[in-house]
């Protein structure tokens, strides 16, 4: 390799998301022919709504095939801005709002905007693969929250307040979460934001999943909590709920400087997003909104086969998670034990043994901080769960 090719630090210290190892596995196997049950995804298994697609065809023909204003076209703005109202009753204005490339890129261009080099950003365990790499792309550190077992999963204020220091500027929270499903409910979200006003953090909202919430649990942003919302930046977008993963439009709500100094961080790495899709946005969130209820059902029928199986299963264990489609299983009765004949020292063996033995693909917990678990995705066909759920309890039933 020529030497003036070397890497820059930035992108060395950068990890490959660790779920990889397992999907590159799965997929050469599925590429050999193998019936591999896939548990990995991250993305609803329905097609994207047809007056959505309608709608970027129509843009196209239509000739909205250019350049549109960096943070995207005013209509879609005020369509976010009435979809942030319902959901938490927040008014932004439009100079308020950025259009991004998926909600990953407003993430990064959050991060970006906030995180200077040494920079503490508390993080809650398990936390998606994606935070940690953002925040030390921007030269911050990690400080890792790790809750209480016993609060099913959700962060409270007092584990954050553990691990608070003068260096820590503000706080990444994503409920409903990816990976755990856990939902913070409004009492203990209040008493994070007493806190957060407290130390004066900022706070990063990861809503992607707000729409996707069973029993009695509700989607309660941190924004709306007295003195917030000057000190959020609200992370939403259309790939989950409204089945877009693909096309890649997410959005950022915040005060005002925030967002100038994103737009501007965005006009000069990607500018707008594409154009068609902001078309098929505008449509997903001020056209009819009864699929989304549809897919919420659906999900929330095969989460309850999920979590009824997983219950049956000895030495499984899971607290009920209540939104997003993803359960999160502990499996540290396993530990030091032989399964398929290979020694189990953490979920990452686990998840090897399924795939080689059982032709089943879950996610390992190492990569989202904790390895004594594997996720679960549920995005995927109620007779793909219960084949990939058979496969895996024989294997282990063969082996006790
Ligand atoms: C917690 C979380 N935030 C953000 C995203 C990214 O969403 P988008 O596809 O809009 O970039 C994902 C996708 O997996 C996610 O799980």
């Amino acid at each position: 390799m020529l030497k003036t090719l070397s890497l820059a630090e930035r992108v060395r210290q950068l990890h490959p998301s660790p779920t990889m190892a397992i999907d590159s596995k799965a997929k050469s196997l599925i590429a050999e022919g193998k019936d591999v049950v896939n548990f990995g995804a991250g993305e609803p298994d329905f097609d994207t709504p047809e007056n959505i697609r309608q709608a970027a065809i129509t843009a196209i023909n239509h000739g909205q095939t250019r350049y549109t204003a960096v943070g995207g076209i005013e209509a879609l703005k005020a369509a976010i801005q009435e979809r942030i109202r319902l959901d938490t009753g927040l008014e932004y204005h439009s100079d308020e709002i950025l259009v991004s490339v998926g909600a990953k890129h407003s993430l990064y261009n959050a991060i970006m905007a906030l995180v200077d080099p040494q920079d503490g950003v508390l993080l809650p365990v398990p936390y998606w693969v994606t935070y940690p790499e953002q925040i030390a792309l921007a030269g911050g550190v990690a400080q890792y929250v790790v809750s209480d077992p016993k609060q099913e999963g959700a962060v409270h204020a007092e584990d954050i307040a553990n691990v608070l220091t003068d260096r820590s500027r503000g706080l990444l929270l994503n409920s409903p979460s990816n990976p755990s499903g856990a939902v913070i409910n409004p009492p203990a979200l209040a008493q994070i934001a007493r806190l957060v006003s407290e130390r004066d953090l900022w706070v990063i909202s990861d809503e992607i999943y707000n729409r996707l919430v069973y029993d009695d649990a509700t989607h309660v942003s941190i924004a709306s909590f007295p003195g917030m919302r000057e000190r959020t930046i609200l992370i939403n977008g259309v790939s989950k709920s409204y089945a877009m993963t693909g096309w890649r439009i997410g959005y950022a709500a915040g005060p005002q400087h925030i967002i100038k100094a994103m737009t501007s961080l965005q006009s000069q790495s990607t500018s707008n997003p594409s154009t068609m899709a902001q078309y098929a946005a505008l449509e997903a969130l001020t056209g009819p909104q009864e699929q989304v209820e549809v897919m919420r059902r659906e999900f929330d029928r095969r989460r309850q086969y999920i979590v009824g199986r997983i219950n049956q299963i000895s030495g499984l264990s899971l607290d009920n998670p209540k939104g997003a489609f993803y359960v999160w299983v502990n499996m540290a009765a396993y530990k030091n034990r032989k399964v398929g004949g290979r020694l189990i020292k953490n979920a990452d063996d686990l998840a090897l043994v399924w795939l080689e033995q059982a032709n089943v693909a879950v996610v390992p917990g190492s990569g989202f901080g904790m390895p004594e678990y594997f996720r679960i995705s549920y995005a995927t066909s109620m007779e793909r769960i219960e084949t990939g759920l058979n496969r895996m309890q024989s294997l282990l039933e063969s082996t006790q």
